[in-house]
């Protein structure tokens, strides 16, 4: 049987609670799946990349079957170039399917031998965002148990550092 790699694109700025329920129920369903980071320049990110690569391989490293990576430019060529088969994207209410479906469908138009999996968060998650957490934390409001307690330390660290390297 040929393995069943699956890909979770996204910002992951930062990665949520929400964000690990979605990878630790795919780690289940595939044998490997790869949380791909988007590079963008354009976007004036909270955290590096190289940040938030740091921290989700130590949230998951006992997880031997979550990997995670970088990618740029599309999607579906990023999949192909990896052999992946699936694209995992979480659905947490109504709101998220008009961009999602538009996402599936124009990234099967571009690959067909990629499926785009949908996967439902805990419904304790169905409201977080990592906007809202950026918000949030922003703000002074509490945000532990909303995401990895190495991101909440990163998040306190730069509070502290802004700028500083972490
Ligand atoms: O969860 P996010 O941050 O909204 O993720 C969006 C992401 C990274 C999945 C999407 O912007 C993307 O796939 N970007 C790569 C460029 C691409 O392939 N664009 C065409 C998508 S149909």
């Amino acid at each position: 049987m040929p393995e069943r790699l699956a890909v979770y694109p996204g910002s992951f700025d930062p990665l949520t609670n929400g964000h690990v329920d979605i990878i630790l129920r795919g780690s289940k369903l595939f044998d490997r799946i790869i949380v791909a980071m988007l590079v963008n320049a354009e976007k004036a990110p909270f955290f590096s990349v190289e940040e938030r690569v740091e921290t989700a391989r130590e949230v998951f490293r006992e997880h031997p079957n979550v990997e995670v990576d970088t990618f740029d430019g599309l999607l579906v060529e990023y999949a192909r170039r990896k052999g992946a088969s699936v694209i995992v994207r979480g659905l947490r209410a109504i709101s998220d399917f008009e961009y999602e479906l538009q996402m599936a469908l124009m990234n099967r138009r571009l690959y067909p031998d990629v499926e785009t999996v949908f996967m439902m968060p805990g419904e304790a998650y169905t409201y977080l965002s990592s906007r809202l957490v950026k918000e949030v934390f922003a703000l002074g409001g509490e945000i532990t148990g909303l995401v990895p307690e190495v991101v909440e330390a990163r998040l306190r660290r730069k509070q502290r550092h802004p700028g500083g390297s972490m």
